[in-house]
């Protein structure tokens, strides 16, 4: 029995809004949004869906955040997304204010609960959230490998044409052009990729991959995706719900591992009722590290530029 809250009522919030309550991940989701009437608006849209979708979970919307009292997890996808030719960076400032404004209330109405965040750039989100609230960083972590890699994975089965149920990607770093797709730990059922793709074809997918979100925008133009990044919200959620000890991708805050800490960004961890449980480490080759290094840099230069 679970009390999620979801920050901001838009594409991404009302898509992950409608997945949880289908899956009854919560027995609540409450939606929170500063514009008037978009979450009351987007919550009783949902709920009326509950008899075709046959769910008892009961979705409430609000523009006071004190709504949130009590959430088990707080799921945040407020700020403004990026327009077509703006990169993740370039949303920074405005998005920090309204991370800033979250944090604060949830450090004031739910003290208790897990925080994920969505809002983009998101290793920088995660990292300025985590400072702002003090917590333990188990309690702070972010969305990015779980999208990245289910792109990863798709584009896969696309060009081999086998059963999408059997490609495990991974992709790690920050969640930008610099991500890491790890085309060594990518497999078709057990199998590694480069028995299926040439290099020329592995490299398409990898490139592919990091401009994943920007070919949805270019396509869509006036908003970015949502569906897949509400799909990749609520595995999360399961695997912190249902305590699965799931292996997943994910925005952590590190504290010497891969070499980094005072830092957010994407590495493999477990995600289980605690949270962000651990972060596991992997062996990188030597190139594979230099494209992490770099990968972070980034990261760490937009946290810099951070009054937190
Ligand atoms: N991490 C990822 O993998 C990933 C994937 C997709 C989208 N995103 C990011 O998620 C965010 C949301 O994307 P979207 O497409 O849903 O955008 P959207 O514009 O549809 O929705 C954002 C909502 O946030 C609300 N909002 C703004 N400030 C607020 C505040 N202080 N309190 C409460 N609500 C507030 C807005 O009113 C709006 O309804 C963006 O930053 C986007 O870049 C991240």
């Amino acid at each position: 029995m679970k009390k999620i809250t979801i920050v901001g009522a838009g594409r991404v919030g009302e898509s992950a809004a409608q997945i949880l309550a289908n899956d009854e991940q919560a027995h609540e989701v409450v939606l929170i949004d500063i514009r008037e009437g978009i979450a009351r608006g987007t919550a009783l849209d949902v709920q009326e869906s509950a008899t075709l979708f046959g769910f008892d979970t009961k979705i409430t919307g609000d523009e006071d955040p004190s709504a949130m009292e009590g959430s088990d997890i707080v799921v945040i996808t407020a700020g403004v997304p990026r327009k077509p030719g703006m990169s993740r960076s370039d949303v920074l400032d405005t998005n920090l204010q309204v991370i800033n404004a979250i944090g604060a209330d949830i450090v004031r109405y739910a003290s208790d609960a897990i925080i994920m965040v969505v809002t983009n750039p998101v290793d920088v989100m995660t990292y300025a959230l985590w400072k702002k609230t003090g917590w333990s960083r188990n309690r702070v972590f972010g969305l990015s490998g779980v999208l990245d890699a289910a792109r990863m994975a798709s584009f896969i089965a696309m060009e081999t044409g086998f059963s999408i149920k059997d490609v495990t990607a991974i992709v790690l770093g920050g969640h930008g052009d610099s991500m890491v797709p790890m085309t060594r730990y990518t497999t078709i059922n057990g199998i590694s990729i480069d028995n299926f793709l040439d290099a020329d074809s592995i490299e398409r997918i990898v490139d592919r991959t990091r401009n994943g979100g920007a070919e949805i925008l270019a396509l869509k133009k006036t908003s970015s995706a949502n569906d897949s990044p509400a799909a990749a919200v609520a595995t999360m959620v399961d695997a912190v719900c249902n305590d699965r000890k799931r292996i997943l991708p994910c925005v952590a805050v590190l504290d010497g591992e891969y070499g980094q800490r005072d830092i957010a960004i994407g590495v493999p961890v477990v995600l289980g009722h605690s949270g962000m449980e651990r972060v596991i480490e992997l062996k990188l080759t030597d190139e594979e590290a230099r494209l992490f290094d770099q990968s972070a840099l980034q990261v760490s230069k937009d946290i810099a530029s951070l009054s937190v």
